[in-house]
């Protein structure tokens, strides 16, 4: 599906009918994360790591978004 730049990684996966389980949706408990298959994740979270966000293979959805075109993530 197609996201706009103003919504979060969490809010288009509810849009596509699918959902993660969440606490705080604003980035500081980590119970969103979810793994990265493919793409480079913005991450916008105070959870990780910075060696976590380096190796860039999970995001905090409920904050983070995407900086490319293509983000696939293990549901
Ligand atoms: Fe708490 Fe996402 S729901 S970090």
């Amino acid at each position: 599906m197609t996201v706009t730049s103003d919504i979060t990684v969490l809010q288009a996966i509810r849009q596509a009918g699918a959902e993660v389980l969440s606490s705080c949706e604003q980035g500081i408990c980590g119970t969103c994360l979810t793994p990265v298959l493919e793409g480079t994740p913005d991450h916008r979270d105070s959870v990780l790591t910075d060696h976590e966000r380096s190796a860039g293979n999970c995001l905090v959805p409920c904050v983070s978004r995407s900086c490319c075109d293509r983000l696939v993530l293990d549901l």
